[in-house]
């Protein structure tokens, strides 16, 4: 069975991510996620705090994934040193496509044996992003049905917000 990294910035992991990273593991019975430490965009949280609300994310709803890791550098040496054939990608709108299709088509040119292999989001998680999440939280709004506790409480300590 293919092994498959599953990158991104996670800046934070949200359910959406989360819906992602199940769909793939129907298929992919390794897969490991990958936090880019400069996703060419300035994060809230550092690479170090991403991968550990990505961790405890991950164990607040049961979801077992091989390893959460960070990354520098290209993607694709990222897949090529963790033994990756595929690269998974989650499209949630038509919007995704375009950028998605560019990526994957570089990517295929640097690596020509790595696969992207794009999954659906799940339709009530199609219009969320990370930065919807930070902003409506910023602005003291719930999120509870967008991100599990854990991510929450972060943000709440981030943006010092009283619980
Ligand atoms: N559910 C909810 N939100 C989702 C989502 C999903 N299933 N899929 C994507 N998103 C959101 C993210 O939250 C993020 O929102 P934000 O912009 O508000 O932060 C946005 O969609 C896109 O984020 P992400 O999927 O993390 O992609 P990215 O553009 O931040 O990062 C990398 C993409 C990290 C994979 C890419 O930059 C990369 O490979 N970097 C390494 C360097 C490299 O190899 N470059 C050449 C690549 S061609």
């Amino acid at each position: 069975m293919p092994k498959a990294i599953y990158p991104g910035s996670f800046d934070p992991i949200t359910y959406g991510h989360l819906d992602i990273v199940e769909r793939a593991e129907k298929i992919f019975d390794d897969l490991i996620v990958g936090i880019a430490e400069n996703p060419g965009k300035e994060t809230l949280f550092s690479p170090e705090e991403r991968k550990e609300i990505a961790e405890l994310a991950l164990e607040e709803e049961s979801i077992e994934v091989s390893e959460v890791i960070t990354f520098s550098g290209l993607l694709v040496d990222c897949a090529k040193k963790y033994n990756r054939e595929s690269i998974v990608r989650g499209l949630r709108a038509n919007s995704d496509f375009e950028y998605e299709f560019q990526m994957a088509l570089t990517n295929r040119d640097l690596a020509p044996n790595t696969e992207s292999v794009f999954l659906m989001t799940a339709g009530e998680y199609s219009f969320l992003s990370s930065s919807i999440v930070k902003e409506v939280k910023n602005l003291g709004g719930d999120i509870g049905s967008f991100v599990p506790n854990v991510v929450e409480k972060r943000l709440a300590e981030k943006f010092d917000l009283q619980e």
